[in-house]
């Protein structure tokens, strides 16, 4: 019943854009795979709640059970909130989730939960409060740390940490990193850099395949555990912590496990982070009054679109 594209992966995922400004200005940021802010002037095109609402029931209708809110920053919209209860309502899904850096969670992560969503996952690089701020460019770790506890309190479960794995920058965090989500009872992923909106040199400086934090966590692991609709991600269930490890750099299986589709902020159906040739604009065509058929059709030719990036590794550079 629901959609499956030319390699059967099913389409269970979306990961919504909502907005491209950010607070932040952290050297590894992918942008989500958007090639640069959307600007007509100095107004961004970017899609309202509504907007954002109807195109989650429309791609619910469709077969997807979990939407994931990204940015940018999303807290950075002041109808975060109204996004948030408005899909939250909509029946047929199983999970709405919420990707941050922190800031501005002290005070909203409660009213979030409210409003129904379930889970955050917040980024965090390092615990160390001058290499936070460099990597952040200028955040600020006691805010972030706050929001932490806040996401704790008002009762997500899980709250998961977003760790990307930066050579020579924060490698030597990851301990202390274990440690901290142990006392905070939440869940740690360690990401690996995505060759994606940052320049080679960086790329090639920083990135950090993981090899070694994995060898680390399976020795420590109890049991671990595959997400097979998520990519096939490994979770290491360590003592009295779960770690998990995103390791989609040149990872045939992690592509062919992708159930995702993307909408980007200024309203495009995207299939791939890594691919910027295969956007399907679905903003203007219903400002301009489209009915549901035309949108879910404008879905499903999208769907068709998704494609695993890695079946031919060698692509990777081609985005350097
Ligand atoms: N590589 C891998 N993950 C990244 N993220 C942002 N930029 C990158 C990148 N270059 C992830 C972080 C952040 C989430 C929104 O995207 O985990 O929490």
């Amino acid at each position: 019943m629901g959609l499956s594209d030319n390699f059967g992966r099913p389409l269970f995922n979306l990961r919504i854009s909502v907005t491209q400004q950010c607070n932040y200005n952290c050297t590894y940021c992918h942008r989500e795979g958007e090639v640069k802010p959307a600007n007509s002037g100095n107004t961004c095109v970017e899609m309202t709640s509504d907007e954002i609402i109807y195109l989650a029931k429309l791609a619910i209708d469709l077969g997807v059970t979990r939407i994931k809110l990204t940015g940018g920053e999303p807290l950075m919209r002041p109808d975060i909130c109204q996004i948030v209860e408005g899909i939250a309502g909509l029946s047929g899904l199983k999970d709405l989730s919420l990707t941050t850096n922190g800031y501005l969670l002290y005070n909203t992560a409660q009213a979030l939960h409210d409003a129904g969503l379930s889970r955050v996952n917040i980024s965090l690089a390092s615990l160390n409060p001058e290499n936070y701020q460099t990597i952040t460019g200028g955040g600020v770790i006691d805010k972030a740390l706050a929001g932490v506890k806040a996401a704790v309190n008002a009762g997500f479960n899980p709250v998961k940490l977003n760790m990307v794995l930066l050579k020579n920058i924060n490698v030597s965090d990851v301990p202390d990193m274990i440690l901290y989500a142990e006392k905070m009872g939440i869940v740690l992923q360690l990401i690996e850099l995505d060759p994606v909106n940052v320049s080679r040199d960086y790329y090639l400086q920083h990135h950090c395949n993981l090899k070694e934090q994995e060898e680390m966590l399976q020795k420590r692991a109890i049991y671990t555990k595959q997400r097979q609709f998520m990519h096939n991600r490994i979770i290491y269930h360590l003592s009295n912590v779960n770690v998990e490890v995103v390791h989609p750099v040149e990872n045939t299986d992690f592509c062919m496990h992708c159930t995702r589709l993307r909408i980007t902020s200024d309203g495009k159906l995207k299939p791939c982070l890594m691919q910027n040739n295969k956007l399907t604009d679905i903003l203007t065509p219903m400002r301009q009054g489209a009915g549901d058929e035309e949108l879910l059709q404008l879905f499903k030719q999208a769907n068709q679109l998704r494609e695993p990036y890695n079946k031919n590794h060698n692509q990777h550079k081609l985005l350097l």
